[in-house]
């Protein structure tokens, strides 16, 4: 039976998408031993440093246009699949050039995966260019400008990801500051594994529409409130934030507390196969173990609409 309730999802990051399978297939390919990071059909990592390190390690098993094309439509069909009708995808050019096939290619293939998605599927994909903050301030202006001179109409926004835990936000603000000068959209992770301050420090220095996580905002009344008064979007990710032990289970999650303090969020993936997730559990959860009732599920799912990085004409027809 197919899922009955529409979905949108805007916080999914491509090479986090990865099946397990998919990721065994590219290293018998390329000859590569990856029994430290994959075992019983699971990747492995014990902590959020480890899982960035496990992150790199998958996303270097796609080594070319043909892989991401492939990582992608696999992806955006499981998606449809589920009756997701909108989907963001977030990408790192740092991760093309670091495997050598460079940032054009590596976008070209994640476009061509689009397209094919879309062809078979009819799923809506933007893409929304990443920095990684952990590479620092120079690699991440660099995908600032990367995404604003890229011409590429299927690139609407920028956000930043990556350790929360280095260095401040204001080394990070030019970044901002070209993507915002260049018409994209503007979302940063903040308030995943920091506490509210971080959140503060991005909505003081990037003014973005829409925060990744932010769920640590709940630590500080008056961040909430600011979130609130200016409709900032929350792309949560629940199972993500259980996954990583940012809360121990889903009762002591905060998402019905933001909910009913007046702040819009939607649910999200994050990356799905490592925190044995997926958009459609991501919905179950909601509903059978965090009660909110199915009104509520397809208010969630309106705000990711109004939210997205995309033309009006495009988010009227989603609506
Ligand atoms: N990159 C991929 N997943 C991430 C997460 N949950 N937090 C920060 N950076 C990420
Ligand atoms: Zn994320």
């Amino acid at each position: 039976m197919t899922d009955p309730l529409l979905k949108a999802e805007i916080h999914c990051h491509i090479e986090g998408a990865a099946p397990v399978s998919l990721a065994l297939a590219q290293a018998e390919m390329y000859r590569v031993d990856i029994s430290k990071i994959v075992k019983d059909g699971r990747y492995v990592w014990s902590d959020f440093s480890e899982f960035l390190l496990c992150y790199d390690a998958v996303a270097s098993l796609f080594r070319t246009e043909a892989d991401y094309a492939l990582l992608t439509e696999t992806y955006l069909t499981e998606l449809a699949a589920a009756n997701t009708i909108y989907s963001e995808i977030i990408v790192s050019p740092d991760h093309g050039d670091r495997i050598g096939l460079g940032a054009d290619a590596y976008l070209a293939g994640i476009c061509d995966g689009i397209h094919a998605a879309r062809e078979k599927v009819g799923i809506e994909t933007r893409i929304i260019v990443t920095g990684e903050r952990h590479f620092g301030p120079e690699r991440v202006i660099a995908a600032a400008e990367y995404a604003a001179r890229a011409g590429n109409s299927l690139i609407t926004g920028f956000n930043m990801a990556g350790d929360e835990r280095m260095g401040k936000v204001a080394d990070y603000a030019r970044a901002f500051d070209i993507a915002r000068d260049a018409g994209l959209g503007l979302t940063i992770h903040a308030g995943e594994v920091c506490d509210a301050s971080s959140v503060q420090d991005a909505l003081d220095l990037v003014r973005p529409s829409r925060i990744g996580h932010g769920v640590r905002s709940i630590e500080n009344q008056a961040v909430v409130e600011r979130l609130v008064e200016h409709s900032t979007v929350l792309e949560v990710c629940p199972g993500s934030n259980i996954a990583l032990s940012i809360y121990a289970d889903f009762g002591h999650h905060p998402l019905r507390d933001l909910m009913a303090a007046g702040v819009r969020v939607c649910l999200n993936s994050d990356d799905p196969p490592f925190f044995r997730t997926s958009l459609a559990q991501e919905y179950e959860t909601a509903a059978a173990v965090m009660g909110f009732s199915e009104d509520e599920i397809n208010g969630m799912t309106r705000t990711a609409i109004e939210a997205a990085f995309v033309d009006e004409e495009t988010r009227s027809r989603l609506l």
